[in-house]
């Protein structure tokens, strides 16, 4: 009897029952519950000093909706992923949430964001609610992790001020749109094939002491939450005269 071919079918249909009840809890676009808090004396925007280090562009990026990030800093490989953030409170909070990006490390009485006031403001269906909100202070969330947009931006280096060839070289990824993290960082000659490692100094910068010569291509591994590991080259170099404090458009943009 435990052999028939009913007792198959019966154990095939729980195995594929299982195996979806299984996709079902980790699946990528589900919201996760949390809470989230706000700046309290941020000046509506973003940060320049943020753990991740962006810097000055801290401030600016994604329009000033940007967060720090607690668990979900992830040793500086959180940088620069996107989240929809949305409060749960159905009298104040709208459906569509909010998208900010992580800029910052950071927690406060079990959040997993501090948002921008900003950010936190935006989650809100009106601007009454949205002083409502702030009032609270700290609230009930759902979340889940999005593609980053910049409209007509491609993935941009900058130079951290410090570099100074042939000692060290240093710099942030901007403007990654996408769902995946990039997890290593080389720098390839041009001429002779040379590629040197980056190491991830903290948050979104990437340097090395000793950087290759001549001009240079980058060479990015993005990893997904699948794991799938895949190295983009873009098309652009980095001149060979790259300066302190410059950015290099790279020409390339992701969207997975
Ligand atoms: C992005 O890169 C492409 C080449 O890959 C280029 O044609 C385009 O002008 C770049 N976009 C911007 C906004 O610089």
């Amino acid at each position: 009897m435990a052999s028939s071919p009913q007792s198959f079918i019966l154990l095939f249909t729980t195995l594929l029952f299982l195996q979806t009840l299984t996709e079902a809890t980790t699946c990528s676009d589900c919201f996760i519950h949390s809470r989230a808090a706000y700046y309290p004396n941020s000046d509506e925007q973003g940060t320049d000093r943020g753990a991740c280090g962006f810097g000055s562009f801290g401030a600016t990026i994604n329009g000033g909706d940007v967060s720090a990030a607690s668990n979900l800093y992830r040793d500086g490989v959180g940088c620069g992923a996107c989240y929809q953030v949305r409060c749960t409170n159905s009298n104040f909070c709208a459906d569509k949430g909010v998208t900010v990006v992580i800029t910052d490390q950071g927690s406060s009485d079990n959040t997993d964001f501090i948002l921008s006031s900003r950010a936190f403001g935006q989650m809100a269906q009106t601007k009454d609610a949205a002083a409502s909100l702030l009032s609270l202070g700290v609230v009930d969330i759902e979340y889940r992790r999005v593609s980053c947009s910049y409209p007509n931006k491609n993935i941009t280096i900058k130079i951290d001020e410090n570099s100074n060839y042939p000692y060290y070289l240093g710099f942030v990824i901007w403007y990654q749109q996408g769902k995946r993290d990039i997890t290593a960082v080389q720098l390839c000659e041009t001429q002779n094939f040379v590629c040197k490692l980056l190491d991830r100094s903290y948050g979104a910068v990437w340097t090395t002491t000793s950087p290759p010569s001549g001009s240079l291509s980058l060479r990015m591994l993005f990893s997904g939450e699948d794991g799938d590991e895949t190295w983009l080259v873009p098309v652009n170099n980095i001149p060979h005269d790259w300066k302190a404090g410059e950015t290099y458009d790279t020409g390339l943009q992701v969207n997975e």
